[in-house]
Formats: structure tokens, sequence, C-alpha cells
């Protein structure tokens, strides 16, 4: 906790309040850019914040105003399989729950596994099965942030949800819904896998979010999730399966995901 106060304390005086937090990943970093007197912040410069190793991953926190909301933003994030511990791929967002966000609007990039998914669309978070084998809950807890037997009957809210799914449906196209798992990685699944996963009731396979969202709840903010089907899970594709595809298919996402983004900021 000590951590997180001197991160807050380095950079209070940059960010101010803020109102919504966000985390941008794959493909999405540069919504970050788009928001009004849009000030970044690089991670090495805030204490204690892990730096992001992968391609496509930008590390700043943003802050900006959006629809007269004061938005902080990731602009790229760490994941477990970089050899960072749990507590340190939620660092970002106890950060800026701290800075006062009561909403996180998180973001990635997944696989589908669903029969009704497919490569490029868009799916709200209904639910999540965190199968990363930890929990950025584990260790002491600090009963003024958050109890230390988390209830998750509710991880994600069904209003922003359909907030969410509104505007898709006035921007023209369909919101999707499923429930998200979260994996270690980095290697993409196996046919043999995702067939499990599937039957475990998974709509989508990814390697990030769930230890954010188990931090953000914690800590009482509300939480959108959107992921980006960036193509359908090994053995279900007609190929092998390459980050340059995942990116590409994020990149031709990318405006009508913003626009969403958007139109939810305005609508909240
Ligand atoms: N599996 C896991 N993570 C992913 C995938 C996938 O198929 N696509 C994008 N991120």
């Amino acid at each position: 906790m000590e951590a997180l106060d001197q991160a807050k304390e380095a950079i209070a005086v940059r960010t101010g309040k803020v109102d919504i937090a966000m985390v941008l990943g794959s493909g999405l970093g540069e919504y970050a850019d788009s928001l009004e007197g849009a000030r970044a912040i690089p991670y090495g410069e805030i204490p204690h914040m892990p730096l992001s190793s992968v391609s496509g991953h930008a590390g700043n926190l943003v802050t900006g105003q959006k629809a007269g909301k004061r938005i902080v933003a990731m602009q790229g994030r760490v994941h477990l399989y970089e050899g960072n511990s749990a507590d340190e791929v939620a660092f970002g967002v106890r950060l800026m729950a701290t800075l006062g966000a009561e909403t996180l609007i998180v973001t990635n990039a997944a696989g589908g596994i669903s029969p009704e998914l497919e490569a490029g669309d868009l799916m709200a978070i209904t639910d999540q099965l965190n199968l990363t084998g930890t929990s950025s809950l584990v260790g002491e807890n600090d009963e003024q942030r958050g109890p230390r037997f988390l209830d998750m009957t509710v991880a994600f809210d069904p209003q922003l949800i359909n907030t969410a799914s509104g505007v898709a449906a006035a921007q023209g196209f369909e919101l999707k819904r499923g429930v998200y798992a979260g994996l270690l990685g980095p290697a993409y699944e196996t046919p043999a896998e995702v067939r499990m996963l599937g039957t475990l009731g998974a709509d989508a396979v990814g390697m990030s979010t769930v230890l954010e969202v188990l931090a953000a709840r914690h800590m009482g903010l509300r939480v959108l999730g959107v992921s980006c089907i960036s193509n359908l899970a090994a053995g279900l594709s007609k190929g092998p399966l390459s980050h340059e595809d995942v990116q590409e298919t994020a990149g031709r996402v990318q405006s009508r995901f913003e626009s969403l983004l958007s139109g939810v900021l305005e609508a909240m």
C-alpha cells in the first residue's frame, strides 16, 4: 500500500482527480491520444509501476477529458506472462482507483470460442473465469481498501453493458456478450484446451484482464469489459495463430472500438 501512495504522490499533481479509468489493450492505445488535453506520463516516471515489454503496448498513463468526464487511461498493460506478479499486473488499476476513478473500462484482444463469435466482433464481458492460477488479491489485505473475501457475484456492471449495447446498436453493429477466460499464456491455447474452455463456459479467451478486474472490484469500482475478438481460438481458426494477425484484426476494428468507447463515455 505504501507503494501505491508513493506512486499517487508522484503523479497526483499532474493527473488531478479522475472519474473514469481505462485500460487500453492491444491496438487500442492510440485512443488515449484522442482525449482532450491529453497528457502522458511514461510508466518509467511512476514509482513502482511495472513496465510493459510487449510490442503494441506503449507504456504511458494518459489523462484527459472526454464528454466532460475526467479520464485516466493506461496506454498498454503488463501481463503475468512477462514475469510480473499478480500484484504488479493490477498495480496500474489500483493506482487509477487511488486517483479517484469510480468506473473502470477494460479492453483486450481475445480469441473467440463461442460459435456466436467471429474475428472482428466486439464482445461485452458478462463474467470471467480466472484461470491464471493466481489472484491479485493474494497477500496481506488492507481492509481500508477492500474486503478480504470479495463477492464477485456481479463483477461486470449490467447497466454499463446495456449502455454499451445501446451505443453499439445506435452505431449500427451488434455488441456481442460472453464470458472471458483469462489464462497465463504466453503460448496460445492448444485445440484441446480450447475445447476444455468451451466446456467450462468460456466464450472467449485471453491473457489479461481478470486480475485487473479483481483489483478494481476489490476497490469498489464499477467495471465494463470489452473484448475485441481478434481471431477464432486455436483449432477453430484456419491457420496457426500469430501476434501479427491478432494485431492486424485489432487494427481493422480499431475505429469501431474507439467509436464505441466514445459513445459509452458520452452516455455515462
Ligand atoms: N488466445 C489467447 N489470447 C489471445 C488470443 C487467443 O486466441 N487472441 C488474442 N489474445
